[in-house]
């Protein structure tokens, strides 16, 4: 039989589908029901964050984040030019110019000691990616951004559950983003959350959420009609994908258990054989725990990234590069990055390939795939 490895593949931690079918028979499957509340009180209990609101994917959350921060023309945004085109996309959306971070060599975060240099009097907000789940140094970009008045909205699109300096990653920014498409560890297919740590920002949001209406406070009997009060739009998910996600949520531990033996299992694997050829795996500073959510190799080159891309696709295993430079693409450069200067998310970005990694991965087709790695001869 022909071995066939995807890059990802969705799981089931149980039950999604009695969750879901339940979402139906309570007579709500539209947002904000009985599944979106448990997931609202599961989030805001397990990570202490004061106000959780599901969202219908990270990009929309960031989206949220943007309008909740009165981003405008004449704003500037310091985002890593290493990330996913969301993270950027919500503020130039806005009419923010961007401003491009580059990301220092170890953890592929933003390097914060450029951070200074970036700054400038228009500057509104600073996005911190969490790499991998990696904690970005908050301590260092929180100083930073309060000596000079700025927002700090934290893309946690990889790192729920993990940790910087104990405390839980998305609960350092005023606003953090969190996503639940396929691809993460903990999924409804597609959705997201928006944390909330600085309460200023809690009542527009549920606003902004619910197309700009009062609906939130309606159904809680605080006020008696809703009505149309502020701009904004359509961003919570139905009480199905919500019973979903719960169900996920519920199995958290099993799940971080299970990608901590895949991560584990790599990394055991393959650590000598990438020391003896050059390539980088990935680095989790010690006072970071990380949420088991990628594994990577950064190949020496490009033509070698390519082709053990193309080795491991004709052994029936799919492995993928990851970002493009922000900063270089044609919006990227519409929006800001002309001037920018970032050779480390270049350099990276041109040598990082993404292993096979999900909740089901088996330890046998883990072995195939280091095996795979393993006979590959640099050509
Ligand atoms: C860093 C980062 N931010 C945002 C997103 C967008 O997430 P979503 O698909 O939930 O909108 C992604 C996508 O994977 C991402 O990698």
């Amino acid at each position: 039989m022909k071995i066939s490895i995807p890059f990802n593949r969705p799981g089931l931690a149980g039950n999604e589908i009695q969750y879901v079918t339940d979402s139906i028979r309570r007579g709500h499957a539209s947002g904000d029901g009985f599944y979106t509340h448990r997931c609202h009180a599961l989030l805001q209990q397990s990570l202490d964050v004061p106000k959780v609101l599901l969202t219908t994917s990270c990009t929309d959350s960031l989206e949220m984040a943007a309008l909740l921060l009165d981003i405008g023309p004449g704003d500037e945004a310091i985002v890593p030019s290493f990330t996913f085109v969301s993270t950027a996309n919500a503020f130039a959306l806005r009419g923010a110019r961007l401003v491009f971070i580059d990301i220092r060599p170890d953890t592929l975060n933003l390097d914060e000691t450029q951070l200074k240099g970036l700054i400038s009097p228009r500057t509104k907000v600073i996005v911190p990616v969490h790499y991998a789940g990696v904690g970005c140094e908050m301590d260092t970009i929180l100083k930073i951004a309060r000596k000079h008045e700025i927002a700090v909205v934290e893309d946690n699109a990889h790192g729920l559950f993990a940790k910087y300096k104990g405390k839980y990653l998305g609960t350092f920014g005023c606003m953090a983003a969190q996503s639940f498409h396929e691809t993460k560890n903990i999924s409804c297919g597609e959705g997201g959350a928006l944390l909330i740590n600085d309460m200023q920002y809690a009542e527009r949001a549920e606003i902004i959420r619910e197309k700009g209406t009062n609906r939130s406070r309606f159904f809680r009997g605080q006020v008696d009609k809703y009505t149309w009060v502020d701009v904004g739009s359509s961003y919570l998910p139905s009480d199905i994908l919500a019973a979903f996600l719960y169900a996920q949520l519920e199995a958290r531990a099993e799940i971080q258990a299970r990608r901590r033996s895949v991560w584990e299992y790599y990394h055991h694997h393959l650590r000598d054989w990438a020391q003896a050829h050059g390539v980088q795996i990935p680095f989790v500073p010690e006072h970071c725990e990380q949420p088991y959510h990628m594994f990577y190799l950064l190949m020496p080159s490009l033509a070698q990234r390519q082709a053990l891309i193309s080795h491991l696709k004709s052994m029936g295993i799919l492995a993928v590069f990851h970002y493009l430079p922000l900063h270089l693409s044609e919006a990227g450069r519409r929006f800001g990055g002309s001037d920018s200067h970032c050779p480390v998310t270049e350099d990276v970005s041109d040598r990082l390939l993404r292993l096979p990694f999900y909740n089901d991965l088996t330890e046998a087709e883990q072995e195939y795939i280091v095996s795979a790695v393993k006979v590959f001869d640099g050509q």
